[in-house]
């Protein structure tokens, strides 16, 4: 979709009626039922991305990664043969978990019950005393794997036995984008963690939409703003099965204080010293919840996990390349961390306004203009797949 002549819509509300029209039901936003079967339907379904291959840059790297909506413990490993293998952080014994520290670097993974010894290929390697057992052959023990790949440097997982698409299918065509952006080449991150009082869909909507920048982030709305799109509107939009793009709009002449004007700059040297694409301005919105800015300059990436109905967890990185190797370069990573924080901190009070407010039952439907496009796509992608679960077992009780 090409920007039109109009600047004010870079593109036509006409243009993006084909996503739909119509209001959207509220409950999804706020009931347990509903989350229950997004569960079920959406999050034991996909592909979710839980890191980064910086993360695990030796082989007997580990990280572990908790998926609080399933209940699910996960061991990520790279092998002695380099490859990275995901399990259930259990132990095939009594299925205590197995590793407690959440990343680090060892060869064997010893459950502290009774000593049962696993290798980072999820074999069991050793059992007290395992002739005592009526199991005869040990790899009947080995550790449960859970489908795991990487795509542009991040590691996804999928917790269906039998995936219905590689993560290959489930990327497609985007990948060769995401694949020219920073975070496929990073070496390293900054992370920050918060949890919110709120649905996990309006936790993410609330990143998909720049209608509320001027509002929210006066002085961040009015640099991605300005006179001749006063929103900040994206240029395009991209549709690609149940993900999304857009493209980031440039405000010529942004608003900016002189210490965010230094600290933007040197993050764009730094980038350039990279050789990172300066062109590249897209948003990618991956199914179900992570979004990547491919922004070299502030290479960040938001990864949304539902705890519960009414709460979410945001992990957010924004992605390095190249050594920390100058007091200029750790300025710019701290300067774009820190304006991260400071934009999510203002969204975080509306974020858990809208869930209150929804949860209340006060609304029957909410309202999405044709700016708020992608957040009508992620509902509709959500609810076709629960809506199938639902039909797929209808008459089962639930
Ligand atoms: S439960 Fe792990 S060794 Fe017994
Ligand atoms: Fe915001």
């Amino acid at each position: 979709m090409n920007r039109p002549a109009d600047p004010f819509q870079p593109v036509s509300k006409e243009a993006l009626a084909f996503v739909g029209t119509n209001p959207i039901p509220a409950k999804p936003y706020y009931d347990p039922d509903y989350f229950q079967l997004e569960v079920e339907a959406v999050f034991k379904k996909t592909w979710m991305q839980i890191g980064h291959i910086c993360e695990l840059p030796q082989p007997g790297s580990f990280i572990v990664r908790e998926l609080d909506f399933a209940g699910v413990s996960i061991l990520i490993t790279r092998g002695k043969d380099d490859e990275i293998r995901a399990f259930h952080n259990v132990c095939t014994h009594r299925g205590t978990r197995l590793e407690q520290a959440t990343e680090g670097r060892k060869s064997m993974f010893s459950c502290p019950y009774h000593m049962w010894t696993f290798a980072s290929d999820g074999e069991l390697k050793s059992a007290p005393d395992f002739e005592r057992f009526y199991v005869t052959d040990k790899s009947q023990c080995n550790l449960p794997k859970i489908a795991v790949g990487v795509c542009a440097g991040l590691i996804f997982v999928n917790l269906d036995k039998s995936p219905e698409q590689s993560l290959a299918d489930f990327i497609g065509p985007l990948a060769e984008r995401l694949e020219q952006l920073p975070v496929a080449r990073a070496t390293s991150f900054s992370e920050y963690t918060y949890e919110v009082d709120a649905n996990w869909k309006l936790t993410y909507d609330n990143f998909q939409e720049n209608y509320h920048l001027r509002f929210i982030h006066p002085r961040s709305g009015e640099a991605a703003g300005g006179e001749e799109n006063p929103f900040g509107y994206p240029t395009q939009y991209g549709f690609h099965d149940p993900h999304r793009t857009q493209t980031i709009w440039s405000n010529p002449a942004p608003k900016v204080k002189p210490f965010q004007m230094f600290g933007f700059t040197k993050g764009a040297i730094m980038s350039m010293k990279d050789g990172l694409d300066m062109t590249i301005k897209d948003y990618f919105g991956i199914f179900p919840s992570l979004f990547i800015l491919g922004n070299a300059s502030t290479p960040f990436s938001q990864s949304i996990m539902p705890i519960a109905h009414n709460r979410s967890r945001s992990v957010i990185r924004l992605y390095w390349v190249g050594e920390d190797d100058s007091a200029t370069r750790r300025f710019a990573q701290e300067f774009a961390l820190a304006t991260a924080l400071d934009i999510h901190s203002e969204d975080r009070a509306v974020i858990e306004a809208g869930h209150k407010g929804l949860a209340s039952g006060a609304l029957q439907h909410i309202h999405f203009q044709s700016q708020e496009v992608l957040c009508r796509h992620l509902f509709k992608e959500v609810d076709k797949r629960v809506q199938a679960y639902k039909a797929s077992h209808a008459g089962e009780k639930q």
